[in-house]
């Protein structure tokens, strides 16, 4: 087992999940702020020398976990290990935001899906090395195409 503590907290402007956009196509451009605790601001120095940061933190308003269930983005079930969903075995989320600026332990950021009040457990620099042509995107990819071929049949 392991105890972690919130480095800092989410200010965001949403309050319940069905403000947050979510489904095909969503995009993420809500900004907000990462509020750090005082005793971590040291930790923040250079952090705004990155365009983007990654930000892991607790769903800590979601419930139980379920291994496998139908994502909003698609109408087949998959493992939860294979989705974003927030309720998994350990209730750990993962968000890259753009950082906009710094105003001392005050991160102001773009690119949340967090709720206000949401626990920030750790920040890290985005370097993304790996290219586009290799990535592949699974089920996902197979639920958009699905989508593409349904709307030109309409
Ligand atoms: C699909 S998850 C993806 C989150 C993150 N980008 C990830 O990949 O881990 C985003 C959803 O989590 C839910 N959510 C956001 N903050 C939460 C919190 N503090 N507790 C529980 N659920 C939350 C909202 O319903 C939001 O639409």
């Amino acid at each position: 087992m392991f105890t972690m503590k919130p480095i800092g907290f989410v200010r965001s402007a949403y309050t319940e999940t069905k403000q947050i956009p979510k489904g095909p196509g969503t995009k993420h451009e809500a900004e907000g702020t990462l509020e750090i605790a005082p005793e971590f601001e040291p930790g923040l120095q250079d952090v705004e020398g990155f365009s983007h940061l990654f930000v892991t933190w607790v769903f800590n308003r979601a419930e139980g976990y379920e291994l496998v269930g139908v994502p909003p983005t698609d109408d087949r079930p998959h493992g939860v290990f294979a989705t974003r969903s927030p309720r998994r075995p350990n209730p750990i989320g993962l968000t890259v935001v753009e950082v906009l600026g710094r105003d001392g332990r005050n991160l102001r950021v773009k690119g949340i899906d967090m709720l206000d009040g949401t626990p920030i457990l750790d920040i890290k620099p985005y370097m993304s090395s790996i290219p586009a042509e290799q990535l592949r995107l699974g089920w996902f990819a197979e639920a958009e195409a699905r989508r593409s071929a349904k709307k030109t049949e309409t």
